[in-house]
């Protein structure tokens, strides 16, 4: 795909979903952006008007709630009459490594109900448009922890395992329709994603990288440029992307 477009990008207020949002502007598409931060996107705006992006809106946006989801795209729709031409289906998070017993209810609801119910909620808002349009390329943003699993981190596996599900299914329920659909596996990316994991201590969370080369957001980004520009008959399916150090969920290099 070399024209431009509109690419509409959920949890674009930091780490991988920022990356991609400066990543299509860039290439000089328009972007719609959301997260619950909104302070944050519109820190956002300026640069991504500045590097390439002919339009930039940005809107609040909460996938856990369904009521969040049909507003915001109901705003797209309408700051974007045409339709959008990407969706990064980015919006997720974890929280704590407790085990299954030790897990709150609290965290448990807010990693479902984000990572799975969410993601699909995006789909269900964005999809019918897509396929009315026949156009259309949908990024879901799995994890290695949709198809490893690792102690301290059932519920988020459970949640990016399910993702990979909808993924998959999704598939072959488009196949006959040019959409496309691509999930994109990262392993460790060094983002905020440490530091929400472990409820904003960025002690715990530096440990996480340290003495290793994480992925950067930038990384996830590039790859998901490159697949959005393949040409129309080319899906890429699944992009597994792990930083040289990290051969597993469970064995990492550190220096
Ligand atoms: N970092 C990694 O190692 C890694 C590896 C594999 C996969 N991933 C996946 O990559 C995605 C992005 O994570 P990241 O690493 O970029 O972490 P991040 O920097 O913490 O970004 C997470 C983004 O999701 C948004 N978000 C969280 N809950 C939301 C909600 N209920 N509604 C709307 N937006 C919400 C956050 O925005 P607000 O707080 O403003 O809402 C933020 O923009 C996630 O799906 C994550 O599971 C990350």
């Amino acid at each position: 795909m070399t024209r431009t477009g509109v690419a509409c990008i959920t949890g674009a207020s930091s780490g991988i979903g920022a990356a991609t949002a400066e990543e299509f502007a860039r290439q000089g598409w328009s972007l719609a952006i959301g997260a619950r931060r909104t302070t944050a996107m519109q820190a956002m705006t300026a640069n991504l008007l500045q590097i390439g992006a002919p339009k930039v809106f940005h809107h609040q946006l909460d996938v856990s709630s369904r009521k969040s989801v049909k507003e915001f795209a109901a705003s797209v729709a309408t700051e974007f009459p045409m339709g959008i031409d990407v969706l990064v289906n980015n919006a997720g998070l974890a929280l704590g490594t407790a085990r299954l017993t030790q897990a709150t209810d609290e965290e448990i609801d807010q990693v479902l109900d984000t990572n799975v119910k969410g993601a699909i909620s995006i789909l269900r808002a964005f999809l019918p448009g897509m396929l009315e349009r026949n156009r259309g390329h949908i990024f879901n943003m799995g994890s290695v922890a949709g198809f490893w699993v690792y102690e301290g981190g059932s519920i988020y596996a459970a949640s990016k395992h399910a993702l990979n599900a909808v993924t998959k299914t999704l598939r072959l329920e488009l196949n006959g329709t040019p959409l496309r659909i691509t999930s994109i596996d990262p392993g460790m990316v060094e983002t905020s994603f440490s530091e929400v994991r472990f409820g904003g201590d960025k002690e715990k969370a530096a440990a996480v990288y340290k003495g290793m080369t994480p992925l950067t957001a930038k990384d996830i980004a590039d790859c998901i440029w490159f697949a959005a520009s393949r040409p129309a008959h080319v899906n890429i399916d699944q992009m597994v992307l792990m930083p040289v150090d990290q051969a597993s969920v469970f064995k990492v290099h550190r220096r």
